[in-house]
């Protein structure tokens, strides 16, 4: 392995993820191998079904794949013992999932700050980031709340203000602005694209939206668990050119994919 391969924060290899559906198997990833590199923020598209969840879930090091390999910054996470991975995952990763996941009996503040009391640190070291994430995700005045006070939108920016309170260099995000109203969805992708941007760090994010997916750098779409295509958001003037350009190559409208 070379020193340059180590530093590259996402490497999928031939990754094959079979799941049984009763008597049958669905492959969910067929092979497929993707590489991501520092300050690179990739929206991952393609219809319901596709194999988007699968692909982050792997390369977050929730679920094994059945062949190939996952290296996050140069580690091997399919070889990596469970309480290695845990940890790994707590300091390297940022995720927000589709589930938020937030503790019902813990205020908005005391479930941002939650992976950092898992590492020991004090509370007036993480107090500046947590007040700019706060005023940056429009919560500073819902910090006190639990979960069931606040919205579906309230509660889907505290998961994604606790992915970011570790500083993670990676990011992973399934469809983080699903039940966020427009002007709270771009803010969020204009807060994640500064990340990127200023701080290098790397992002890919799962979504339907064309409007979403236009803040990435690059679109990688899926289709029945292989990599379909791939394109540079730049050659794209704005998101309805991008919408035109993605329906051509799945052949349905966006965000209209019916269920398979
Ligand atoms: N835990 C599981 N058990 C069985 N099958 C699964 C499981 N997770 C995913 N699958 C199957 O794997 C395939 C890919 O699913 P995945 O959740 O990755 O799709 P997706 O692209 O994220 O779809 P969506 O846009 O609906 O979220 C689907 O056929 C799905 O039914
Ligand atoms: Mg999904």
């Amino acid at each position: 392995m070379t020193l340059a391969a180590e530093t590259v924060p996402v490497q999928v290899k031939g990754v094959t993820k079979r799941f049984r559906q009763g008597d049958a198997s669905v492959e969910a990833l067929k092979n497929l191998s993707l590489t991501v590199g520092r300050g690179d923020f990739v929206a991952v598209m393609g219809a319901s079904g596709s194999g988007k969840s699968t692909l982050l879930h792997v390369i977050a090091g929730l679920t094994p794949p059945d062949q190939g390999e996952v290296r996050v910054d140069g580690e091997n996470l399919t070889d990596m013992p469970d309480r290695r991975l845990t940890l790994f995952r707590r300091q390297r990763v940022g995720l927000v999932f589709q589930a938020f996941n937030l503790i019902p009996a813990l205020t908005a503040e005391d479930n941002i700050l939650l992976p950092l009391l898992a590492g020991g640190e004090s509370r007036s070291q993480t107090e500046p980031l947590l007040d700019t994430l706060l005023r940056r995700l429009n919560l500073a005045d819902r910090r006190k709340h639990k979960p069931d006070a606040l919205s579906g939108g309230e509660q889907q920016r505290v998961a994604v203000a606790r992915a970011l309170i570790t500083n993670p260099a990676l990011i992973l995000a399934d469809e983080p602005t699903g039940s966020l109203d427009s002007v709270s969805g771009q803010k969020l992708c204009r807060l994640l694209r500064e990340l990127c941007e200023e701080q290098k760090r790397t992002i890919m994010l799962v979504t339907h939206e064309p409007a979403v997916a236009v803040w990435a750098k690059r679109i990688v779409v899926l289709k029945d668990g292989r990599i379909l295509t791939e394109f540079a958001t730049a050659d794209f003037r704005d998101a309805h050119a991008l919408a035109a350009h993605y329906q051509d190559v799945v052949g349905v409208p966006a965000g209209a994919e019916a269920r398979p």
